[in-house]
């Protein structure tokens, strides 16, 4: 199976400004992607150059498989999700939909299927009926997310679908980018500030500062960047607690301890550079090959928002 995405050497200049440097970036099937960085980082200028609205000026790339000389056959297998999405007020969310599938050729009844479907997976079966003048903006959101799906896209691309969504709104429209990809198999690419939804829902993180990619993997591996120190407790019952010191303090995981409050507890930091997942068992290893009653080791997990600031500092 190609990659989702593919790109090499994609660069952008608006006049003097460079809003993408030439970027390198691949991206397998089904997967979740973060893509993130601050204003102006150019995630908007990636996004439109991917799904063909804007030409780049240099580089080559393929999204699901086809190549970028082919943009009327790319853009029948992506779904976008626009920056600043307009809306047809005077129509109800399903003829909205219904209007979108009949452009992508099908027939009526198909359409009015996919519009009820997709009206559905974005909880606004209810409102199917009301004029988009009356939807709210999370509503209306969630009718630009259902958009973008009505050519069962193997791609979406979706910028900034959460933008000015109270904390609810959020949580449902990312509780529904979840399923499109876990369900349907989609690969989607998330553009967004809300870094601890990120850290829930995506599998893999892009972070983009003045058009160029600063960090790029796994949660963990990404957050492993950030100069905070990452924290744990290990509990055991209180006649062990100074064997686990003694055996704590030998770990070369563990770069600092301290007994908490709790008269149960050890309080450890991991040495740098170390992720959770990491660290984790072999402290554990360590405790349980000291025939210690371990009641438990948790691990903070490292914190995407530290490596965003970390690695955006500075522009
Ligand atoms: N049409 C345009 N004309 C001139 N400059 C532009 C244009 N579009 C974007 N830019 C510039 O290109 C850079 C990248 O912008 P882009 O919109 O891609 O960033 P972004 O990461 O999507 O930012 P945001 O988080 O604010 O949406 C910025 O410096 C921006 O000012
Ligand atoms: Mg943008």
């Amino acid at each position: 199976m190609p990659p989702a995405i593919a790109c090499t050497g994609l660069s952008k200049s608006y006049g003097p400004r460079q809003a993408v440097q030439p970027l390198e970036l691949e991206v397998e099937p089904g997967t979740l992607l973060g893509f993130l960085g601050p204003n102006g980082a150019g995630k908007t200028s990636v996004i439109r150059i991917l799904t063909t609205i804007l030409t780049p000026d240099a580089g080559a790339f393929t999204v699901a498989g086809v190549p970028h000389d082919r943009p009327a056959e790319i853009r029948r297998r992506v779904g976008v999700l626009p920056e600043s999405a307009g809306y047809a007020e005077g129509q109800t969310g399903e003829q909205v939909l219904t209007f979108f599938a009949r452009l992508y050729g099908q027939s009526g009844t198909q359409a009015s299927a996919t519009a009820r479907e997709l009206l559905d997976l974005v909880g606004l079966a209810e409102r199917a009926r009301t004029l988009v003048a009356g939807y709210s903006r999370g509503m209306r959101q969630r009718l630009g997310i259902a958009r973008a799906l009505v050519n069962r896209p193997e791609v979406v691309f979706l910028d900034e679908p959460t933008l000015g969504l109270d904390p609810a709104g959020q949580r449902q429209v990312l509780q529904v980018i979840g399923g499109i990809a876990r369900q349907r198999g989609s690969t989607v690419v998330l553009s967004t500030h809300l870094l601890a939804e990120v850290e829930e829902v995506c599998d893999r993180v892009v972070i983009l500062n003045a058009g160029r990619v600063v960090a790029d993997g796994g949660i963990d591996e990404v957050a492993r960047v950030a100069a905070a120190p990452r924290q744990g407790r290990v509990r055991l019952p209180a006649d062990s607690v100074a064997a686990g010191l003694r055996v704590l303090s030998a770990s070369p995981e563990v770069a600092r301890i301290a007994r908490s409050e709790a008269r149960d507890e050890i309080v450890v930091e991991l040495r740098e550079g170390l992720t959770p997942a990491e660290a984790g068992p072999r402290i554990l290893r360590a405790l349980l090959d000291a025939d210690l009653p371990v009641l438990a080791v948790e691990l903070d997990r490292g914190r995407l928002s530290d490596a965003f600031l970390t690695l955006t500092a500075d522009t």
